[in-house]
C-alpha cells in the first residue's frame, strides 16, 4: 500500500553541514501492517515519517501510496488519508479549543463552515462512543479547553481525532515519548484497541524497544537510512529482546548516543 522508491534526502547540500539521510533508499509497507521502527538519534526516523506526510519532499525518488503517486502531493491533501500523532502532545490538537470543539474541527477537516456551524448535536453521541474507548472520562469532559488536560489525555485525544475521520494509514510519531511510564502503557493499549478494531495500516516510531516488540507485526531498525534489522511477525516473537538491545546498543555506540 505505501512504496517508498529509491529516495535520496539530502540536508545543506554542498555546504559543510551536509547530511546525507537517505541515497537510494527503498521500501515497502503492506496494507494491514503494523510496523515499529526503531533506530538511533539521526537515523532518520522522523525525516522518512516526514517524507510520507508531505510536510518535506525527495530530492529523487518516489513515494506511491496505494497505486498513486503521491511525491508531489501537499501535506494538506495527503491528511485526508494520513492521520499522524506527534512526540509532543500539543501538536496534534488546539489548546485554546474544547474537547468538543476539537473533534468538530476534525470531523468536518474540509468544511468551510464556522465553528459554531460545525457542532452538530448528532454527532455528539458519536464523539462520546470514541471517546469511551479511551477510558479516561473524556466523554463527560466535552467542554474542558484541551490546554487543561494532561500530556497522556491529550494523546488519547489526538488519537481519537488520528482514527475519526477515514484515513488509510495511521503515523505515530514517539506518540509515547513526552508520557510518564504508565501514561505510555494506557496510550499503547489505546493505539492497540483502535488497530484491532479498525486493521488500520500503521507506522510507528517510538524508542521503546519493549513497544516495538510488543505491538505491532513488522520491526525495523534504521540506522544512517539504512534498514539493518527487518523482522517479520514470526521473527519478531522469536527475537530475543537482548539481541535486538545488543545491536541497538552497537549502532548506538557508533553514532556516540
Ligand atoms: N530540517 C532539517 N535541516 C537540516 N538537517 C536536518 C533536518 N531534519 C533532519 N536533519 C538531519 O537529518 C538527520 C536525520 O534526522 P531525523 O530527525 O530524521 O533523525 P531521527 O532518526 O528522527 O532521530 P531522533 O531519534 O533523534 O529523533 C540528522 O542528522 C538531522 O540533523
Ligand atoms: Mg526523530
Amino acid at each position: 500500500m505505501l512504496k517508498l522508491e529509491n529516495i535520496t534526502k539530502v540536508f545543506n547540500r554542498s555546504t559543510i553541514d551536509e547530511t546525507v539521510v537517505f541515497d537510494n533508499f527503498s521500501h515497502e509497507v503492506k496494507k494491514g501492517e503494523v510496523v515499529s521502527v526503531i533506530g538511533s538519534n539521526g537515523s532518520g526516523k522522523t525525516t522518512i515519517l516526514n517524507l510520507i506526510c508531505g510536510t518535506m519532499t525527495p530530492d529523487s525518488g518516489k513515494i506511491i501510496f496505494d497505486g498513486e503517486d503521491i511525491t508531489k502531493l501537499s501535506e494538506h491533501k495527503r491528511a485526508k488519508r494520513i492521520g499522524r500523532v506527534f512526540q509532543e502532545p500539543r501538536m496534534g490538537t488546539c489548546s485554546e479549543l474544547t474537547i468538543l470543539e476539537n473533534l468538530a474541527l476534525a470531523d468536518n477537516k474540509n468544511s468551510r463552515f464556522g465553528l459554531r456551524r460545525l457542532i452538530s448535536k448528532k454527532r455528539i453521541d458519536y464523539y462520546k462512543e470514541l471517546l469511551k474507548t479511551c477510558e479516561m472520562g473524556l466523554e463527560d469532559r466535552l467542554n474542558t479547553k484541551v490546554g487543561t488536560l494532561s500530556g497522556g489525555q491529550r494523546q488519547a485525544l489526538a488519537l481519537v481525532i488520528a482514527n475519526m475521520t477515514d484515513i488509510d494509514l495511521l503515523i505515530l510519531d514517539e506518540h509515547t515519548a513526552a508520557l510518564d511510564p504508565k501514561s505510555s502503557e494506557i496510550i499503547m493499549n489505546i493505539t492497540e484497541k483502535f488497530q484491532r478494531e479498525k486493521g488500520i495500516t500503521t507506522i510507528m516510531v517510538t524508542h521503546n524497544l519493549k513497544f516495538a516488540l510488543k505491538y505491532g507485526n513488522r520491526l525495523i531498525m534504521l540506522h544512517e537510512g539504512k534498514p539493518v534489522l527487518d523482522l517479520n511477525e514470526q521473527e519478531k516473537e522469536n527475537a530475543v529482546i537482548d539481541d535486538i538491545l545488543k545491536k541497538f546498543n552497537q549502532i548506538s555506540i557508533e553514532v556516540g548516543n
